[in-house]
């Protein structure tokens, strides 16, 4: 299980700003020569796409623990077949989200447990932990107010009330005070350039 590469997710809630730091990080770490993977859950795989596809935006109702089993099915083999690969060649993986995203929303959004959520998760994965997870905070109503377009173009977990947002902004604060070596929080509301500053600082020590 010991890979060789460097496993970094980001998580955060919906406008937490992921995708812009995951960019900035990624273009400072191809500057320092490092061979990077970058990737994203749902999706990273043809299947993941499709998954991606059925989860986010399909009409019909999806009990919450299917839509759990979505997710831990789209990770499942988007670790095995494309990040666990890329760490054992020694690569540096990024990755938008993670299993702390299914801990927060299904388990703790969706009330399924997150005692359970996460074992689901880690049982699809056979345990793979991230070297470094940073988590990008926000008001959730700060959030949503920074997503492009209107409410009506929200997928399904973004379309959710704001008590469902809140209760995931707390269970990623948990997860982070429960795991402070692993996660880096950060106060997604600070200049653009700050953030990236302070995560290329982390990412440099466990690089080493
Ligand atoms: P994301 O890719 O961040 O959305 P976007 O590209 O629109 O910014 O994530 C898609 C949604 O899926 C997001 O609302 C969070 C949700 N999600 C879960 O509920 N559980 C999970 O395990 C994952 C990976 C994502």
């Amino acid at each position: 299980m010991t890979a060789r590469g460097v496993f970094i997710t980001l998580e955060g809630g919906d406008g937490s700003g992921k995708s812009t730091q995951l960019e900035a990080l990624v273009s400072w770490l191809e500057q320092q020569a490092r061979t990077v993977l970058t990737t994203r859950e749902p999706g990273g795989t043809e299947l993941g796409e499709e998954l991606r596809e059925i989860v986010l935006h399909s009409r019909g109702y999806i009990t919450a623990k299917s839509e759990a089993l979505i997710y831990a099915a789209d990770r499942a083999h988007h670790i095995a077949t494309k990040v666990r690969p890329a760490l054992e060649r020694g690569e540096v993986v990024v990755q938008d989200r993670y299993f702390d995203s299914s801990v927060a929303y299904q388990g703790v959004g969706r009330e399924l447990g997150a005692e359970e959520v996460r074992r689901i998760s880690l049982w699809a994965v056979d345990g793979l932990l991230p070297d470094l997870t940073i988590l990008l905070d926000i008001d959730p109503e700060e959030g949503l107010a920074r997503l492009p377009g209107s409410r009506t173009r929200f997928d399904r977990l973004e379309a959710e009330q704001l008590e469902f947002h809140a209760r995931v902004r707390n269970a990623y604060l948990e997860l982070a005070a429960a795991e402070p070596e692993r996660f880096l929080v950060l106060d997604a509301t600070l200049p653009v350039e700050e953030l990236a500053k302070r995560i290329q600082e982390r990412v440099a020590s466990i690089l080493g």
